[in-house]
């Protein structure tokens, strides 16, 4: 009997869970074969108690809930484990642990959920012999290889609420409601909630902004009897030859995470005459919850599509939606470069054609 394992890695999106039960009832479907879960990630190949077997029943009525059922974690990189020695922090491979654990499980597949960070660690495991499978999540939508990664249209649907309740607050006090939004790299969720919202001012990471044009703006609907505005920023947005702005700061081993640039564009807005701004960061509100129908969809499929490839040992591969078909491509090829928002395509071009301001 084949023993399969599945696991979910880096930071939560919703639909999740909607990859695990697609692939396990999928996996139960096609063969007669043995699932397992890893807990919180690669860990669970090398902590004890790290596997549970997954089966039809446990999977039942996960579909709709948000969060992993297997747990997750984003500090889990085998090739850099952080552990305690002598009370000092340090970090150590212990990848060539995770590889032993393959054949102490018994594992001839492992089916591995997760973002750039996890997907890459996964590549190499398979480059050290380890039967893997990637599905592709992110709320970011900016892994490479694939049109949309699930999670996503949860976190834009979120946003737009969001943005629909500042505008008749902003309206309310004529004021400028500064909402920041995740997007470390990738300005997706901004132009996709930003525009969907109806939001006059949309600054995101690819396109480095000027005060001038974003006051402008404001000032200009202000003039023709609007005198309030709704600009919606990536968390990783940074001015003309500024900085972006941290919440955490990383290390080596751990990338920093953003968070203020929302709060620092809302504080330099108040300083200028007439104008009084506020900010609200959305946060993790965006990655929380039940996913929306679309991103159950997508999930459902790649999780069935995934235990397909696992079962047809097709290792090193990652499921990927391209158009409306799901594919799959190397491993390698999705994480040749990360996606970003194509500066020329058309969500720019009629974002700036509804008189946006792109700060640029
Ligand atoms: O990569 C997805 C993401 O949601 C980013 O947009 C954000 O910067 C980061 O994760 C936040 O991660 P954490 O959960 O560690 O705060």
């Amino acid at each position: 009997m084949k023993r399969l394992g599945i696991m979910t890695g880096g930071g939560d999106a919703p639909g999740l869970n909607a990859v695990i039960r697609a692939a396990v009832k999928t996996a139960l479907a096609l063969d007669d074969c043995e699932i397992v879960g890893l807990r919180d990630g690669f860990d669970g190949l090398i902590e004890v108690g790290g596997v549970r077997p997954l089966t039809a029943e446990s999977v039942r009525g996960i579909l709709p809930r948000g969060g992993t059922i297997l747990g997750t974690a984003n500090r889990g990189n085998p090739f850099a484990r952080k552990v305690l020695r002598d009370g000092v922090e340090t970090t150590i491979d212990v990848s060539d642990q995770v590889v032993a654990a393959f054949e102490r499980l018994g594992l001839e597949a492992l089916i591995v959920v997760g973002g750039d960070g996890t997907l890459r660690i996964s590549r190499e495991l398979h480059e050290k012999g380890c039967p893997i499978v990637g599905v592709p999540k992110t709320i970011d939508n900016d892994v490479g290889g694939t049109d949309v990664t699930f999670g996503f249209d949860t976190a834009v649907n979120v946003a737009v609420e969001a943005v629909d309740r500042l505008q008749t607050t902003a309206e309310a006090h004529h004021r400028a409601m500064v909402l920041e939004v995740m997007g470390r790299d990738a300005g997706f969720i901004a132009l996709h909630a930003g525009i969907a919202g109806g939001a006059d001012v949309i600054l995101i990471p690819e396109i480095p902004f000027r005060y001038e044009p974003v006051l402008a703006q404001i000032r200009g609907r202000a003039r023709g009897g609007r005198p309030y505005s709704v600009l919606v920023v990536s968390e990783g947005a940074c001015p003309v030859g500024g900085e972006p702005r941290y919440r955490i700061t990383g290390d080596k081993d751990f990338v920093s995470r953003l968070g203020g640039m929302g709060l620092e564009i809302a504080e330099t807005l108040n300083r200028n005459q007439g104008i009084e701004a506020r900010a609200t960061v959305l946060g993790h509100l965006q990655r929380g919850g039940s996913p929306t129908a679309f991103d159950r969809w997508l999930a459902t499929r790649f999780g069935s599509a995934a235990a397909r490839l696992a079962l047809q040992e097709r290792f090193g591969r990652m499921v990927a939606l391209r158009g409306t078909r799901i594919v799959d491509i190397p491993l390698a090829e999705a994480l040749q470069a990360p996606k970003h928002v194509d500066l020329a395509g058309d969500a720019v071009l009629t974002a700036r054609n509804l008189g946006v301001c792109l700060g640029d």
